[in-house]
């Protein structure tokens, strides 16, 4: 979950570096560094903090070298300090290393270098390498023949730059189970964790796949597999990405910019593939796999945080809409079940970043099982989108706030396109449906208009230091969705519940101090839901609810409400989603929270 960027050409190679650490830092961010060289010795220049303090530190140095690297670290062995910041480096400086994700063997290899004599400044996985490097350069003599020996020996996840003094003019990079792309333009090549750093400089790019490694020199780049010590031969493909959307606009932050895509992310999620005219539903990334789906009895969703509480919505969407069987996995509990599968089980991943290490580990654990594995994934070309066999794109632009608010509204969409496309003919009011879907885009930006009166709810609920999320059907999910995005950007305690549950538990935390948010748009169980809400009012608990517009009879029962525009119960979650992203926005704002980047977290999860 560490961003890595390495550069080797024409240009003061410390800029696209230090530029790429910016795009990447939303894979962590509590502490940067970067490593060059110039003339024939390496420098390297890290600290705790943003990849700014950094900026400042490159911007006073006078070296213009052509080979550079650089990381901003989501810690995982190690405190964040800067003793334990990226790059690492051996005893004598000569070898410089960035990596993201986790080496499992770490200790066995720190353990024999340590008895050969090797000594050790940090508490980090990542310092093995330059070390275990050194070790095999001292055998062979060959810098190359050495970074691809250490390589070979690590266990676990990981994606690796590396540049030596030993090998003046060559960029290193290797990866297993996290993402490394190779950027290729005139003259010059950047390296990076994803192509959002590359993309200022070139469209045309490589992903290293697993097991390979690249050499890079100016003359070019020799591409690897360093588990079968073969060559691979790739060229570079174009890539499809638009810097329009990375750009704030006027928006103070990421987050908000997001939540405002909204009617624009349902127009992006639905174009081309809804016609609600003739009730049908037009996906061509299921196409190839069309007869194969025919045959799909069971759908297992796996997924993590966000994207998993979308797969729910979509539980509830594919039994309704195609009646077939749906259960929702995370998918870091998802790896380690024994259960049985047969044939005419489909696994469907849900993943904006496409490179969830979760996600991934759990459709690596049906590769080879002859089951058919689809995606639901934002990030165009990721590994995820790589790995299945078909799949629907979002298409809801780049995310850049760590807590992921238009995605969620995207793979709603997309999956009650998938519950119709599965289920053609088995619903009657399918155009019904269709021409909901077509129109929401419109009632989202409705929505949008209210937004002051959201943000003055939100405000005055800043006071409470516990929340419940309630909801039932699809109110549910929305629930969990709501209670996360509160308590992972304002660190207030909250919790998503089934509202039906309250009684079996959860309603003794209930007092005047412990405020509720109730998930209560037009649905099938309202009745049941204002029953759930009386408990709570009862106890003296503090309620705001989001009901559907014209909703008189909510009033009376809760003190704040926000209103909805009407649509059908299956798609109540896209315009709650905007409500609960909203109320969690402010009241952030409101407590001085940074909304982008939360603490501890990091957008894209590369580790298991
Ligand atoms: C919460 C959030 C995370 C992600 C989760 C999965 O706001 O952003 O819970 O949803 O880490 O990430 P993806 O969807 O990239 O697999």
């Amino acid at each position: 979950m560490c961003g890595i960027v390495g550069y080797l050409g024409n240009k003061n190679a410390l800029g696209p570096v230090v530029d790429g650490l910016k795009a990447l830092e939303y894979r962590g961010y509590d502490s940067a560094g970067v490593a060059y060289i110039n003339s024939d010795s390496c420098t390297v220049i890290k600290r705790v903090g943003r990849v700014e303090t950094i900026e400042k530190l490159v911007d006073k140095e006078k070296a213009t070298p052509h080979l550079a690297m650089g990381h901003t670290r989501w810690a995982t062995h190690g405190a964040p300090t800067t003793v334990n910041a990226h790059p690492h480096f051996n005893h004598d400086k000569t070898i410089m290393v960035v990596h993201n994700g986790i080496i499992e063997n770490f200790q066995v290899i720190k353990n024999r270098l340590i008895e050969l004599g090797y000594q050790f400044a940090t508490e980090t996985d990542t310092e093995v390498v330059p070390h275990l490097i050194e070790y095999h350069f001292k055998q062979s003599g060959s810098f190359e023949d050495a970074f691809e020996k250490a390589v070979s020996e690590l266990e676990g996840a990981f994606s690796i730059v590396a540049i030596s003094s030993l090998a003046l003019g060559q960029l290193f990079a290797a990866r297993l189970s996290s993402p490394l792309v190779l950027g290729v333009g005139e003259d010059e090549f950047i390296l990076a964790s994803d192509p959002s750093a590359i993309m200022e400089h070139t469209k045309k790019v490589i992903y290293l796949e697993d097991y390979e490694l690249a050499i890079i020199s100016k003359k070019g780049y020799k591409i690897r597999n360093f588990k079968r010590a073969a060559v691979v031969e790739k060229t570079a493909e174009e890539l499809d990405f638009d810097l329009e959307h990375a750009a704030l606009d006027d928006f103070p932050n990421f987050m908000l910019k997001e939540i405002f895509e909204a009617p624009q992310t349902i127009k992006l999620a639905t174009l081309g593939r809804i016609r609600p005219k003739s009730g049908t539903v037009k996906l061509g990334g299921l196409v190839d796999v069309k007869d194969k789906l025919k045959e799909v009895q069971r759908l297992i969703i796996v997924a993590c945080g966000t994207s998993y509480y979308a797969g729910l919505v979509g539980e509830y969407l594919i039994e309704e809409l195609a009646h077939i069987p749906v259960e929702v996995q995370l998918a870091s509990e998802f790896k380690y079940r024994f259960e049985p599968f047969s044939p005419s089980t489909a696994v469907l991943a849900i993943s904006q970043s496409g490179e969830t290490a979760d996600t991934i580990a759990a459709l690596k654990k049906v590769e080879g099982r002859n089951m058919l594995r689809l995606g639901i994934v934002n990030a165009v070309g990721s590994t995820v989108a790589r790995m299945t066999d078909a799949g629907v794109y979002c298409h809801a632009g780049p995310e850049r706030a760590v807590a992921s608010t238009k995605a969620f509204i995207a793979q709603v969409c997309v999956l009650a396109e998938i519950g119709l496309h599965f289920g053609n003919g088995k619903i009657r009011d399918r155009k019904r449906f269709l021409q909901e879907l077509d129109s929401l885009p419109k009632k989202a930006e409705q929505l949008l208009t209210q937004v002051d009166k959201i943000r003055q709810i939100a405000e005055k609920y800043t006071r409470f230091s516990n929340f419940l999320y309630i909801g039932r059907r699809y109110g549910y999910p929305c629930a969990l969705e709501g209670a996360l995005k509160l308590k992972e950007i304002t660190y207030i305690h909250a919790e998503g519940y089934a509202a039906g549950e309250m009684k079996h538990g959860p309603l003794a935390m209930i007092d005047k101090n412990f405020a509720t948010f109730a998930i209560a748009p037009d649905c099938q169980v309202l009745e049941k839901v204002y029953s759930n809400i009386s408990e709570i009012k009862a106890r003296g608990g503090p309620i705001v609810a989001v009901a559907t517009e014209d909703n008189r009879q909510i009033k009376k029962l809760v003190d704040d409400v926000i209103y909805i525009p009407k649509t059908i119960e299956q798609l109540n979650p896209v315009l709650v989603a905007i409500v609960i992203q909203l109320f969690a926005y402010y009241a952030a704002i409101k407590l001085g929270k940074n909304v982008d980047r939360p603490r501890n977290l990091a957008k894209s999860v590369t580790v298991e």
